[in-house]
């Protein structure tokens, strides 16, 4: 196994050996008011959405985790199966190991031929040549793009990036390119000056990846053996990494932490048009099976459709209307950076 692929099993490894159903994070410090008399009736079809031109069942996605190893192949192949089942969009992992790796591509490919006709979106490193990504987006059929943005992650990495001039090549991809863009962190979040200068070189679309769940900071830290754990908290949270990017006007995908469809509402209270779930999904996957997952969804479809008419909803364009409070300490942190 190259070294590469190798450190994409040693991730898959980590995230499970990490992962905390339980954790808490910015989400359980945000309440949202709800109506005693709601006056609504639950409706599955008061969730359905669109994105890219197609029409989805629900306004939540699989992010992007993984591809260019043998178990990834597997993985990516019930992810597929799932997402169509579903009719949620799905995210690959970083397809950037296919530069110098080209054998890899059938563990990325699987997801597509599982799903032909869903939203599928590629995800590479922000140093992947343009000509590279157009050969990735067109080989998987690509609806979008993600370029993720990991200076965190690369940090914690003895072999990782030091050279962090990323804005030039970001540049020319999405130039390259003629489906949307979206530029998305992976659990760090993304600040205020970060999405303004972003936005003044023409990307429109984020995923914000907050702190609150896998924390590749920690799992860096756990396949090398190293002590920077301080790095590990360095992060935005996700509900204030997602309040910038509503108070600059982009357009954003909520994600990093999302453990539950209460956690989804709030993701797209905060102004979320999506709110992306990776290891929760994952974790599923792994303990019970592809169809311990298919039905986590198929429920989470039913509950984000009963939530949404116990706070008075009866489809998703008024939820960012929807009343909160916070508790003190993410007030607090608010009121500082506002
Ligand atoms: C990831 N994530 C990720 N992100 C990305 O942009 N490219 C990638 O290749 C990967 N790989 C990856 C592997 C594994 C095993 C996990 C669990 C995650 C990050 C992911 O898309 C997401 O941003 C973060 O995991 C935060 O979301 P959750 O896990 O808290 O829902």
């Amino acid at each position: 196994m190259s070294k590469r692929s190798e450190r994409k099993e040693e991730h898959l490894a980590l995230a499970q050996m990490f992962f905390d159903k339980e954790k808490n994070n910015s989400f359980d410090q945000m309440h949202l008011l709800r109506p005693a008399l709601p006056e609504s009736k639950v409706d599955l079809n008061s969730i359905k959405t669109n994105l890219f031109g197609k029409s989805i069942a629900a306004p939540f996605y699989i992010n992007a985790m993984t591809g260019g190893s043998k178990k990834s192949y597997e993985i990516n192949k019930n992810l597929g199966r799932i997402a169509a089942k579903a009719q949620i969009p799905m995210a690959l992992g970083s397809a950037s190991i296919l530069v110098k790796e080209h054998e890899q591509l059938t563990s990325f490919e699987i997801a597509r031929e599982e799903n032909p006709d869903g939203i599928v979106m590629a995800n590479v490193n922000p140093e992947t040549p343009a000509e590279d990504v157009k050969m990735i987006v067109k080989e998987l059929a690509a609806d979008a793009l993600q370029i993720h943005v990991n200076t965190v992650q690369e940090a914690a990495m003895p072999e990782g990036d030091r050279d962090f001039r990323w804005l030039d090549n970001m540049r020319s991809i999405r130039e390259a390119l003629d489906i949307p863009v979206i530029v998305k962190e992976v659990g760090f979040g993304f600040d205020e000056s970060s999405l303004i200068k972003l936005k003044n070189n023409g990307f429109d679309l984020f995923d914000v990846a907050g702190q609150g769940g896998t924390n590749f900071a920690q799992i860096e830290n756990g396949r090398n053996k190293s002590d920077i754990s301080y790095l590990e908290d360095i992060g935005l949270p996700t509900v204030i990494t997602s309040l910038i990017a509503k108070k600059n006007n982009v357009d954003f995908f909520v994600s990093g932490g999302v453990r539950n469809p209460l956690d989804i509402l709030k993701g797209l209270c905060l102004g979320g048009k999506m709110v992306g779930i990776a290891n929760t999904f994952l974790q599923k996957l792994s303990q019970d099976g592809s169809d311990g997952l298919e039905k986590m969804i198929a429920d989470w479809k039913e509950e984000l459709a009963v939530l949404l008419a116990v706070y008075g909803q009866s489809d998703l364009s008024n939820l960012d209307q929807i009343k909160r409070y916070y508790d003190l300490p993410l007030k607090s942190q608010i009121d500082q950076l506002f």
